[in-house]
């Protein structure tokens, strides 16, 4: 089989960390804490050397991460069945595939590199489009319009390699472009942006946390239209994904929390609200 070459950009090269992290858990026999059987293929498909990842402590927190978003965005179909989920920074996740309930709409969306990449494996389809563009602009406001609300935008692993001035004009005009909508998305404290490049981390690609943030509450402080809802860390597992998880991942998560503590708060998955437009709040 002929593999396919690729040439991504520097944080673009990311999304290949988070997709070889899922296939590692996939082909565990007992304890994966995921099943993506597509990431294993792709891994198998893309000409690059995945195996300077193994080691790295960042694989196992971003298969958690990743669980946590798709239990966001269950709940948010649960009420909401037709609604469009719109991934920005999609890399080659396969939420879509994981979460699908069969009337669902999507929107991917990553950088043109990336997403050129994207199409290599995935399709669009009457509920589904994938668009090259940036977190930065607007240019693919319009396909997500196009597709039935309410809106729930998760951006994973993405607004870190920000600067914090670009995170607000990002965040404020999708605040602004879609109020009402759910927007989830993570945040590493000072701490962790500024030791990322420590042993422990096992740094594996040139992409760099630009953004720090403490307290999640400052995007809401911003005042750019945006009400936090749910902040948790990587250790508070919602209690539906914690009881899914097999006993030693459990423990392993239970001794971590013990352990960690306060700590862990310096990185946080987080749930906001986009204000609700002043005519939709008055009726
Ligand atoms: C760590 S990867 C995460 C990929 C995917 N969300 C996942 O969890 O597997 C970071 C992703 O952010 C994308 N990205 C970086 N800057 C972006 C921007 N300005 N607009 C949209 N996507 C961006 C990269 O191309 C890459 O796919």
């Amino acid at each position: 089989m002929e593999r396919i070459s690729i040439e991504l950009g520097t944080v673009q090269e990311t999304l290949l960390s988070t997709l070889y992290a899922r296939a590692l858990e996939t082909g565990k026999k007992k304890r994966g804490l995921i099943q993506d059987p597509r990431a294993v293929e792709m891994v198998e498909q893309i000409d690059y050397d995945f195996t300077k990842f193994v080691g790295s402590p960042t694989l196992g927190a971003s298969v958690l991460r990743t669980l946590f978003y798709d239990d966001w965005v269950r709940k948010f179909l649960s009420s909401h069945p037709g609604g469009t989920v719109v991934e920005i920074g999609a890399g080659l996740n396969t939420r879509f595939e994981r979460v699908d309930n069969g009337r669902m709409h999507w929107v991917d969306v990553d950088l043109p590199d990336a997403m050129e990449l994207r199409e290599r494996f995935f399709s669009e389809s009457e509920r589904r489009r994938l668009v090259g563009g940036s977190v930065l602009d607007d240019s693919w406001f319009e396909v997500v319009r196009s597709l039935p609300a309410p809106y729930f935008f998760v951006s994973e692993g993405v607004l870190l390699y920000l600067d914090e001035a670009d995170v607000r004009s990002a965040l404020g005009q999708l605040a602004q472009g879609f109020p009402g909508s759910r927007v989830a998305f993570d945040t590493a404290g000072r701490w962790m942006v500024e030791h990322q490049g420590d042993e422990m981390f096992v740094k594996t690609v040139d992409a760099e946390y630009s953004w720090h943030c403490d307290d999640p509450e400052v995007v809401q402080r911003w005042d750019i239209g945006l009400r936090l809802t749910e902040s948790r860390t990587l250790l508070q597992l919602p209690r539906g994904l914690r009881s899914r998880l097999p006993l030693v991942p459990r423990l392993a998560l239970a001794g971590a929390k013990a352990f960690y503590g306060k700590k862990a708060r310096v990185y946080m998955l987080n749930l906001f609200e986009s204000q609700p437009s002043l005519s939709a709040s008055n009726q």
